[in-house]
């Protein structure tokens, strides 16, 4: 098949070192939680704000070399009239676009999902990348749940759709970034974390190559490995960092473009520690960096509070949010120092 060089340039932007990529991807009614948190209501023009907040956030182009944007704020705009998708690309940040249109039950499988999403996918990625996303997200739920889930069935259905979108991506000349999150809610071990893990990306792995999907025109966003959150055990940050590579090296083919990592709803400090414990242990053969949301919304967040005096120093929050990832995809973030992440 010929290759698409440009996926590979796109790739390579998303990819530098010492960069990642916010997802400010949320739906509207998951912003409206986001805000809720600083009791704010959810309305567009808070929404926008916000949005505003991050993406025009002085030198942010530093530190992030993406954004994942979602239907509602690709076509959105600053107060000054500058489309959100022009303003990135003004600092060389790459616009991105969710895709995925959320989950659905899967009949005869209680408790697992599949996310929807492919109709008019093609038409939708002409639009879209006429409003400057070179890159997708598509977001696939794996939920754990002690002996039962998931299935393979479960699995299986979703890596289908993630490579069937992929294929649409790259044909659009978009990269895509194929998500199975594997839940951190839950009580699980670790071990049934990392096996669960490793089962759903040989799964995924071995269907984007079935249907012939470019890998090296792709980008993996991954959970990191962890037990789950009520689990009596909290994996430590090295336990996190052997686990997620003993998962990677069992399961991600080398000439993927890039390996990205969620959040998952941990705390924005223990993102960034167990991504630097990943970083500490040397080079890999794939590139690998954050693609957080919550864990760099958060504080900004929390710094805002929806107050026009504090924009500032949210925004410079937001920097030390991205800077600190950024030193923890080299293994030099240094935990005791930083005052600011918690
Ligand atoms: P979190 O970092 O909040 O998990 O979100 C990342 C993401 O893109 C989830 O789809």
């Amino acid at each position: 098949m010929k290759k698409n060089t440009k996926l590979y340039e796109t790739v390579a932007t998303l990819m530098a070192s010492g960069k990642g990529i916010l997802a400010a991807d949320e739906s509207d009614a998951t912003a409206g939680k986001r805000l809720a948190m600083v009791h704010l209501p959810n309305e567009p023009e808070n929404r926008q704000d916000f949005r505003e907040i991050l993406f025009g956030a002085p030198d942010i182009e530093e530190y992030l070399s993406g954004v994942i944007m979602y239907d509602s704020s690709i076509r959105n705009s600053c107060d000054d009239g500058t489309p959100f998708p022009d303003l990135l690309i003004s600092k060389g940040i790459v616009p991105g676009i969710k895709v995925d249109l959320g989950t659905v039950d899967i009949q005869g499988f209680k408790g697992e999902v599949v996310s929807q999403g492919l109709d008019q996918l093609a038409e939708r990625f002409a639009e879209y990348y006429d409003l400057g996303a070179r890159f997708a997200k598509w977001r696939a739920v794996i939920t754990i749940d002690e002996d039962e889930l998931p299935t393979d069935a479960a699995i299986t259905m979703n890596c289908i759709m993630l490579a069937r979108y992929a294929q649409i991506a790259q044909a659009a000349g978009i990269v895509p970034m194929v998500e199975p999150e594997v839940i951190y809610a839950g009580d699980h071990t670790l071990a049934k974390a990392e096996m669960v893990t490793t089962r759903t990306l040989q799964i995924l792995f071995h269907t984007l190559q079935t249907y012939k999907v470019d890998l090296g025109g792709l980008i993996l966003k991954s959970s990191m490995v962890l037990a789950g959150d009520m689990n009596s055990e909290v994996s430590t940050p090295e336990q996190v960092a052997n686990s997620t590579l003993r998962t990677f090296h069992l399961s991600v083919p080398h000439e993927v473009g890039g390996v990205v990592f969620l959040s998952g709803g941990q705390t924005p400090k223990r993102a960034t520690q167990n991504l630097n414990a990943i970083a500490s242990l040397g080079e890999q053969p794939w590139s690998l960096t954050f693609s957080f949301s919550r864990a760099i919304e958060e504080p900004v967040l929390l710094a805002w509070q929806g107050r026009s005096e504090k924009v500032e120093e949210a925004q410079k929050v937001l920097l030390h949010v991205c800077q600190m990832n950024s030193l923890a995809t080299q293994g030099n973030y240094d935990d005791a120092v930083d005052t600011i992440l918690k």
